[in-house]
């Protein structure tokens, strides 16, 4: 066989496989498409899922579902609220695309393995079980230590635009390390310490657009990422380790009963529990690195965008701000009791989350059967995208969905799943409390020592510009905000 022949077999097979990849499969052939070009063009200008779902909606308000061919593969994409329910209810049914399966070689599997949020069945049930006690005591003092450390940078700067993003990034950071397993990484003083470096890093790897669009580009070897892995997989490595072994069951136990443990010792203590089956220190390193991204960009994002709408509804402002003062009092941080009684800050939260969903879009599901929805028969196997920004945004469940207004949470009249800012159903986000508590302590901190607002050059002037979401977790470009120390 001459060379040329050979390159027309290889060209030849490349084709055909391609065009494989491309047939839709039958029972996806009346569902509505979007389109590959605007795909594309989404990628091109580095879209955030605001610009996606400019170019989905149209498409996707038809019938609440559309296919779209990404990565050798026909996607459904569904908003339609029928749907989303028997979706995140009904998880045998509809189980996650785990990451050693979509992506067996790469680095995200290396990294985050099996945990939390990347398992099924009852494996899942394993990790929840053992992970659910330790999210009831929550370690307020973490937030507490943190937010005094965030006033003290803030007033260093009192009337001069400050990036909140990235303080907001190092701040999660620093209660997330403490409070999830007892290390601080200072990022809040120290922006460059080691640790946070190599965490940077390794999240910078993730975020290449490239191997998410080309998954196949894994296979090739990338050796300085693999270092860096190896490197935050020794620090959590190591924290495990040491606890397990230093660690006596009623040293823990007093901890944990006034209440300094950390989330990773009430894990270690719950899995002395005989009648459950016990993680190993691999999985317990993978569910911490899965919480550092859960829990840490996602708060990080909602108090950017939060702190961005309040500069910018000044009228929202003040009314956050003279409820605080009336619900607080003298008191410097909410009791759980006050934290209810903060109602217009909470409905600012939710619609803080609907609005900017940190999770734009949730893990890849699949059908496991053929499922039957309306005139279509999805087919077995299909992978599933349910977009939360599609859902928030759709005039189907949203009056004005663009506009701000806290108030339509008053008597929560929408419909159940329209609001998925934590997710829904059994699958629901384990952190919500966490982030909730956290966020509350965050704003009274600063909206009672400060006034907030937008500089006037803002590149958010006319709306928050967004970045695109690779890395499973959605926030906008940086967001340069003024605070100025008020007197009365
Ligand atoms: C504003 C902040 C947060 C947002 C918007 C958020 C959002 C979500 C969403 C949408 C899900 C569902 C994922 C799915 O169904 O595939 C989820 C799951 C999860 N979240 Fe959060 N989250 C936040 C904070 C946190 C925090 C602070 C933690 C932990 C410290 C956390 C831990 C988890 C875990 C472990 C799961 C997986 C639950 C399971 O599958 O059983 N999250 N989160």
């Amino acid at each position: 066989m001459n060379v040329l022949t050979a390159i027309l077999l290889v060209v030849s097979f490349i084709t055909f496989k391609f065009y494989q990849s491309t047939k839709v499969p039958k029972g996806l052939k009346n569902v509505p498409t979007l389109s590959f070009l605007d795909f594309l063009i989404t990628i091109y200008i580095n879209a955030g899922p605001d610009k996606r779902w400019e170019y989905a909606r149209e498409t996707l308000e038809k019938e609440g579902i559309a296919k779209a061919w990404f990565d050798g593969k026909w996607d459904l994409v569904v908003t339609d609220l029928e749907l989303v329910k028997d979706i995140l209810t009904k998880t045998d049914l509809y189980p996650k695309a785990l990451l050693k399966e979509s992506f067996p070689k790469s680095l995200l599997t290396q990294y985050y393995g099996v945990n939390l949020v990347f398992s099924n069945g009852d494996e899942w049930k394993r990790h929840r079980r053992i992970a659910n006690p330790s999210f009831r005591n929550l370690p307020v003092h973490v937030f507490v230590e943190s937010a005094t450390k965030l006033l003290n940078i803030v007033e260093k700067i009192d009337n001069e635009p400050i990036e909140v993003k990235n303080l907001m990034h190092r701040l999660t950071l620093d209660v997330l390390g403490k409070a999830a397993f007892g290390f601080d990484f200072n990022n809040l003083e120290d922006p460059n310490n080691v640790y946070v470096t190599a965490y940077k890093e390794v999240m910078e790897e993730f975020r290449n657009p490239l191997y998410f669009v080309f998954s196949f580009l894994d296979n090739l070897p990338r050796s300085e990422a693999t270092k860096k892995i190896a490197k935050l997989n020794k620090l959590y490595d190591e924290i495990v380790e040491s606890k397990r072994k230093s660690m006596k069951m009623d040293e823990l136990e007093k901890k944990i009963n006034n209440n300094s443990a950390d989330l990773l010792e009430r894990m270690i203590y719950a899995c002395k529990d005989p009648e459950n089956p016990t993680l190993t220190n691999e999985e317990l390193r993978h569910d911490l690195a899965i919480f550092m991204l859960a829990g840490h960009d996602t708060t990080a994002n909602a108090l950017t965008t939060i702190l961005y709408l309040l500069a910018v509804h000044k009228d929202a402002q003040k009314k956050v701000r003279d409820e605080l003062l009336r619900v607080l009092g003298d008191d410097l941080t909410p009791s759980a009791e006050q934290q209810k009684e903060l109602k217009y800050m909470n409905m600012v939260i939710n619609e803080n989350l609907r609005l900017y969903p940190p999770v734009a879009q949730l893990p890849r599901r699949f059908s496991a059967q053929d499922i039957k929805f309306r005139n279509h028969v999805i087919p077995a196997k299909t992978p599933i995208i349910l977009s939360i920004y599609g859902i928030h945004h759709s005039s189907r469940n949203w009056k004005d969905p663009e506009i701000f207004i806290p108030e339509r949470f008053e008597d929560e009249k929408h419909d159940h799943y329209a609001w998925l800012g934590f997710g829904g159903g059994n699958r629901i986000c384990l952190g919500i409390n966490f982030s909730l508590i956290e966020q509350r302590i965050m704003l009274c901190a600063l909206l009672r020592k400060y006034e907030i607002s937008l500089p006037e050059d803002s590149i958010h002037k006319d709306k928050l510009q967004i970045e695109p979401d690779v890395s499973g977790t959605s926030g906008p470009h940086p967001v340069p905000l003024i605070f100025k120390r008020r007197t009365e």
